[in-house]
């Protein structure tokens, strides 16, 4: 707000607005400001709105009495109007300014308008939370169509972010979410639709031969199962095809074994047939480029077998990013799958499209994990992260423990699922780095040399994240559930700990109408960082979770109240 420039802007901005709210009612937000200030607090919208102007009629062209100029504390001024006694600002003024929120919405031709203190929703556990399920609410979570993934890697299976690294690395937390979202959707959604299009022995489809193309169907020992051999000339038209009609269901899973310059290519088409798409996965180390509407994954140039699945969709979209196209609504509607192409030499089984296949999914991301792990336990950032000013970066190769606990947490699901000692003894070693302090390449900070504090950023000074240090206490209670409960565990006790500091630090996370993301406030002394909304939902959705596990009133208590703040409600003051 203070910024000179901004308050400019939004002048102009507000100026314009006014302009086309004398010529259109509807477009006229307004909410009513008594000049005895307070009152307007006890008066509901809706009859403030009706006094205040919808009787004047929408005919009359604009709003009655005069314009006259409101001058903010003294320091600029916005084009009001004044009714008598009565002055209207401008909503898009009230917004900013209050940084609240309103659209006009309409039932049955009525129109209304809804003023809304935040933006974000909060979701009540319906059941105590349970590390063999959902992970928080990640089952509402869609990881990859965030414009800072680059795209799906073809040759990890798992998310390349741009967050702060342009050219895109593998982020830890962001890779941890996904195999998370994945698992959550794995418990909630129906199941899938399964289209079996080649497995090589019962289904077989008459896959289109061109010149200089051949096939085989041969036994594979290490699939056990027949496959298809092909190969192809160099020749561009030479390729080995199928025609299919495909809606609704755009994930294609299948194994491939491909010699060098080979690729399998899906062509999508619009169903009016007015754009075609060609998704290309060739055995490249290039991640994804795009040119005009070939679309180009690296699958990586080992000659082995290896299982790939693909949402053709995001692929899709992710080729129109990286062309600067704009952003579609609902391509999963308007496409088709209208053909594959085989080129090269090698060999595939096992091709099928479903509507989603939310385990592999989660697999790609806990075997990432699992072999990128560091002797150490930790799970390194690899760009650079400024996080707060007068604090020194964090330089690529820092460790975050929400990082740490994300990943105990698909590590542990994983364990679950498949009994597989590798992802057990993964999660155990993680929670190496959260007992080593900040300084010394850990995530490890002490409140008041008493409270231990698992640092999101671990900067020194520390910086104490609330959210970050939830999802790590998340991370330890999965690991102590799925090691079995009665063990003893270190997971349990770093838990423990944990949840001490947090229900002894949580009123400081408190403003009185929010939450504050951090304590910088007090570790650096600068001014406080509050939450934004949706980081504020966040910590509600925590605490009513945490609520459940734990029947400190302080959680319940707490959750309550700041959800309360999302209503606008604040503490009382003296
Ligand atoms: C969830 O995973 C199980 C086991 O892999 C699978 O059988 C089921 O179809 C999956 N359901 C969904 C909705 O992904
Ligand atoms: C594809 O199938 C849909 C029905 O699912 C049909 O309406 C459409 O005409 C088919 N397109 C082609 C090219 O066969
Ligand atoms: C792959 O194709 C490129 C260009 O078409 C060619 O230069 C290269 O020799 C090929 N590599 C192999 C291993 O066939």
């Amino acid at each position: 707000m203070c910024d000179i420039q901004d308050s400019t802007m939004m002048l102009v901005r507000i100026n314009m607005r006014t302009a086309l709210a004398a010529l259109c009612l509807a477009v006229l937000l307004i909410i009513v400001f008594w000049s005895r200030c307070g009152e307007f607090s006890h008066r509901p919208i809706a009859s403030v709105l009706s006094n205040g102007l919808l009787e004047r009629g929408a005919g009359t062209g604009g709003v009655g009495g005069q314009e006259i100029e409101c001058v903010i504390n003294g320091e600029y001024s916005v084009a009001c109007h004044r009714d008598r006694d009565q002055v209207y600002l401008p909503f898009s003024f009230i917004h900013k300014y209050f940084e609240v929120y309103g659209k006009i919405t309409s039932t049955d031709g009525v129109d209304k308008f809804e003023w809304s203190h935040s933006y974000s929703k909060v979701y009540h556990p319906k059941k105590k939370y349970d590390p063999r399920g959902t992970f928080a609410t990640f089952e509402n979570y869609n990881v990859e169509v965030r414009e800072r993934v680059k795209c799906i890697s073809g040759i990890e299976g798992v998310p390349v972010s741009t967050q702060w690294e342009p050219r895109g690395f593998y982020y830890p937390t962001q890779i941890a979410q996904f195999g998370l979202a994945h698992y959550s959707k794995n418990v909630t959604e129906p199941e899938p639709r399964v289209r079996i299009i080649d497995d090589g022995e019962k289904v077989l489809e008459n896959w289109i031969v061109s010149k200089d193309a051949t096939i085989s169907r041969v036994y594979d020992e290490e699939m056990k199962t027949k496959v298809l051999k092909f190969s192809t000339s160099d020749h561009v038209s030479s390729q080995v095809w199928l025609k299919v009609n495909i809606s609704q269901d755009f994930v294609l899973s299948l194994d491939v074994w491909f010699k060098p310059n080979s690729s399998i290519t899906v062509v999508l088409q619009n169903k009016d047939k007015k754009e075609t798409v060609y998704l290309h996965y060739v055995t490249s180390n290039q991640l994804i480029y795009a040119q005009e509407d070939h679309i180009y994954h690296g699958i990586g140039t080992e000659v082995k077998w290896r299982r790939i699945t693909r949402d053709l969709i995001i692929d899709m979209q992710k080729g129109w990013a990286l062309l600067d196209r704009p952003k579609r609504k609902s391509p999963r509607n308007k496409f088709r799958i209208c053909s594959v192409m085989l080129r090269g030499r090698g060999a595939v089984c096992g091709v099928r499209v479903s509507s989603s296949e939310h385990m592999a999914q989660f697999y790609a991301a806990a075997d990432w994990l699992a072999s990128g792990q560091r002797a150490r336990g930790g799970w390194p950032v690899l760009a650079r992260r400024h996080v707060a000013p007068s604090v020194p970066d964090l330089k690529p190769g820092w460790l975050s423990a929400m990082s740490q606990g994300h990943a105990i947490s698909v590590l542990s699901r994983a364990y679950h699922r498949s009994g597989r000692a590798r992802y057990l003894l993964a999660a155990q070693r993680a929670l190496l780095p959260l007992d080593v302090p900040s300084a010394h390449g850990g995530v490890k900070a002490m409140w008041m040399d008493k409270y231990v504090w698992y640092e999101e950023y671990p900067t020194t000074p520390p910086l104490f994240v609330l959210n970050g240090f939830i999802y790590t206490l998340l991370g330890l209670y999965d690991l102590h559930v799925i090691e079995g409960e009665n063990s003893i565990s270190l997971a349990k006790k770093m838990f423990d700990d944990g949840m001490t500091s947090l229900k002894t630090l949580l009123p400081l996370f408190d403003t009185g109408s929010g939450s504050f993301y951090d304590l910088r406030h007090f570790t650096l002394g600068v001014s406080p960082n509050l939450a934004r909304w949706d980081y504020h939902a966040t910590h509600v959705n925590q605490l009513y979770l945490l609520a459940g596990l734990d029947p400190d009133p302080v959680l319940i208590d707490t959750a309550k109240r700041w959800e309360g703040y999302m209503q606008g409600k604040r503490a009382a003051h003296n």
